[in-house]
């Protein structure tokens, strides 16, 4: 594993865009999977950047969303297909999502694992950690085997998307993912974290034991994982750099 630490988020999004519009250089036809939440703001706009002064094309890229809430209308606030519309603006070729309103999510996630297992394994899949130590939505207690699934979203992370779905109660209480043997597969690994509230799930992710309790513990199993941690995030890493 790979751990680079940097000073603030704006360097973790330089530095996670250095990564990403490498690859994609290399290989233009690149499959990556995106994470949402906060921390891959940066990254976006700043692969945008890139893409708007012609120094990176995301044209022939496919790209699969990581995750999404079910049971909610497609697109509505909160939603990760809200987030998409509104935040990543990267010309890809495609971008794959799951339906949050789909009649039957396990159907559901057997069309996006079917799509994935055509197109994977991914090039590159990009992370987040949850403040419960979840990747994608694999929450704690998530099989290191998992595939893609419809799976129980814990109160923590609910409680996390709350104020985007404006209220706790209109949060859904299922969400749909990528499972852990899917991100374990992918041929390289990516994990962002920033900020003091991430820095003891972060230790405890990469230092700690392998566990189902954390789920992104699993990342430890990884052949290609590299960590961009800025100082916050990375406080409570006995050897940042290790
Ligand atoms: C959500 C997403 C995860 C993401 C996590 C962390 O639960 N489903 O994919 O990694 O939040 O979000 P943030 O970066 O906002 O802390």
């Amino acid at each position: 594993m790979r751990i680079i630490s940097v000073r603030d988020a704006a360097g973790l999004s330089r530095m996670a865009a250095d990564i990403v519009a490498s690859l994609v250089s290399e290989r233009p036809d690149a499959v990556l999977g995106l994470p949402t939440g906060d921390t891959p703001l940066g990254l976006y706009s700043e692969l945008a950047k890139r893409e708007r002064a012609g120094a990176a094309g995301f044209s022939r890229v496919m790209a699969f969303a990581v995750d999404e809430f079910y049971g909610v209308l497609q697109g509505a606030p909160g939603t990760n297909a809200a987030y998409f519309a509104a935040r990543v603006t990267l010309g890809v070729k495609e971008l794959h999502q799951f339906r949050s309103d789909a009649p039957d999510p396990d159907a559901e996630c057997r069309r996006f694992a079917a799509l994935l297992l055509s197109h994977g394994p991914l090039d590159l899949v990009i992370l987040g950690i949850g403040a419960n130590g979840h990747i994608a939505f694999n929450e704690p207690g998530s099989p290191f085997d998992s595939r893609t699934r419809p799976v129980k979203l814990s109160a923590v992370t609910r409680r996390a998307h709350s104020r985007a779905f404006g209220g706790i109660a209109l949060v859904p209480r299922t969400g749909l993912t990528i499972g852990v043997a899917d991100i374990l597969e992918a041929r390289r690994a990516l994990l962002l974290a920033s900020g003091r509230r991430k820095a003891q799930v972060l230790a405890r992710a990469l230092r700690g034991p392998i566990t189902t309790d954390v789920p992104a513990s699993a990342l430890q199993l990884h052949p290609d994982l590299t960590v961009v941690a800025d100082r916050a995030a990375a406080a409570m890493l006995d050897d940042p750099e290790g």
